[in-house]
């Protein structure tokens, strides 16, 4: 039974696609324990922040956002209103207590792994005016507690299949933060995206830090891979694409590969993180792979689906990096030609190996490099979208755009595409003629059928 709606939250979401995910999650346990979403801060009764570690820059956004949450509570204090203020996801994993004695005004710090207490520990906190840090690692599931029909926000859903990382790249946190791989079973994936396809959902979008490493309980408690979870969710009735992300080349198997080839649903792109091109840089990054074998994945992929989209990750400016190392990573990216790709100044991370080298690279360096490669990794994303223009292109609407009557959706190699169109498109797909091509979307015109 639900309690009136007596109560609002505003929740703010930092980060990568697991935070969207964990976000959508606890915004369904707060509305089945009566709590309403509001967009106005100001008046919020709940003010949750799910954070992101990765980079310094992420973590000290979520410090200047939480002293103007401070002011805002003080201010509601006067008017004799209470305000709980919680900080989620990986800067509570990793600060824990150093929140609340940095920003005092915090009153719950809750690790990812402990969503499913959420609305207890609020209560709890809201009774006492207790100080609560809840970051441990408990061994039961998350998932199990906080179930619940899902509710989908847009045709394409989000499902976590596996969360934690086990590889230790020296760069990274997320194996302090996230923990251990852990891969859920297939039945209660089939069961959760059953009901997201019931929902509304024509796409699933497999996420899980090290999502290619998967290894869940399949049929007969054997275990099974990412491809043979693909094929099976491939064979709900309804699902019409499935993206999964991220994916480490080292997990990248030949039956992935070949699952891009057989299974119709499965999108030709692929978001495959190789960080340098300098063997150099990648053993000091302890990234489990060489350049070469990285373009040889490549070859292989591209052998099974021709027309694959790829894109990766960059971190410029790792300790030790010379301009010979950053000269190899732009020879890498012009080998392979990406469709897109994210890339980053390296951010020493506290308590990680890398952060403590002493051969830390100047901060004019980094950005001169990372001018250049983004220069590259530019170019390569407008001659991919310039391929598009005059083409037919398979579009799924996922929302309403800016203009009146404009729709917004994604061709299967993920590129943004803006429609006019009469009557309501989103959740459908249609045939779109792409007449115009900017470098980061497309638009086009209605084909007919
Ligand atoms: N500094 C810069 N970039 C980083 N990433 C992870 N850790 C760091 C760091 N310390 C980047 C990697 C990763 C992406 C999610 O963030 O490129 O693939
Ligand atoms: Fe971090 Fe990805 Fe390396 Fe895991 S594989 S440590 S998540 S960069």
């Amino acid at each position: 039974m639900q309690r009136p709606n007596t109560k609002s939250y505003f929740l703010k979401t930092f980060g990568c696609q697991m935070n969207v995910y964990d976000s959508e999650r606890m915004t369904e346990a707060l509305a089945r324990d009566g709590y309403a979403a509001t967009d106005d801060i100001a008046s919020a009764d709940l003010v949750i922040l799910n954070t992101c570690h990765i980079r310094e820059k992420a973590a000290e956004k979520v410090y200047s956002d939480l002293g103007r949450i401070r002011d805002m509570k003080d201010a509601r204090k006067r008017d004799g209103k209470e305000t709980v203020i919680a900080v989620a996801g990986c800067v509570a994993q990793a600060e824990g207590r150093e929140i609340t004695t940095r920003q005092p005004a915090v009153d719950l710090v809750i690790g990812p792994q402990s969503y499913h207490r959420l609305p207890e520990l609020i209560e709890r906190t809201a009774n006492t005016r207790e100080h609560i840090v809840e970051t441990e690692f408990p061994g039961d599931e998350k998932f199990e507690r906080m179930k619940a029909p899902r509710r989908v926000s847009s045709p394409s859903a989000f499902l976590t299949v596996q969360e934690g990382c086990d590889k230790f790249c020296t760069f990274c946190v997320v194996p302090y933060t996230r923990g251990a791989e852990f891969s859920r079973s297939l039945a209660k994936l089939e069961a959760e995206a059953r009901e997201l396809i019931a929902a509304g959902a024509k796409e699933l979008v497999l996420l899980g830090q090290n999502v290619n490493a998967y290894h869940g309980e399949g049929p007969g408690g054997r275990t099974i891979g990412l491809a043979e979870l693909i094929r099976r969710l491939a064979d709900i009735e309804g699902i019409e694409r499935i993206r999964y992300t991220t994916s480490h080349p080292r997990d990248m198997d030949a039956d992935l590969i070949a699952a891009h080839t057989e299974v119709p649903q499965l999108m030709p792109f692929l978001h495959l993180p190789v960080q340098s091109g300098s063997d150099r840089m990648l053993t000091a990054m302890n990234r489990k792979h060489r350049a070469e074998e990285y373009l040889d994945l490549i070859g292989r992929l591209r052998s099974a689906r021709p027309d694959l989209a790829l894109s990766s990750d960059f971190i410029v400016g790792f300790p030790g990096e010379t301009d010979q190392d950053a000269e190899d990573t732009l020879s890498l990216i012009r080998a392979v030609g990406f469709a897109q790709a994210f890339s980053f100044k390296y951010s020493p991370r506290p308590g990680t190996p890398a952060s403590t080298h002493e051969d830390q690279v100047p901060e004019e360096v980094k950005s001169e490099r990372l001018q250049r490669l983004q220069a590259l990794l530019d170019d390569q994303q407008a001659d991919f979208n310039a391929q598009a223009l005059g083409t037919i292109v398979p579009v799924l609407f996922e929302r309403r755009g800016r203009q009146p009557g404009e729709f917004v959706g994604r061709t299967p190699y993920l590129q943004l595409v803006h429609v006019a169109a009469e009557g309501d498109l989103v959740g459908s797909t249609a045939n779109v003629a792409v007449t115009d091509v900017r470098r980061v979307s497309l638009s086009g015109v209605i084909a007919a059928a």
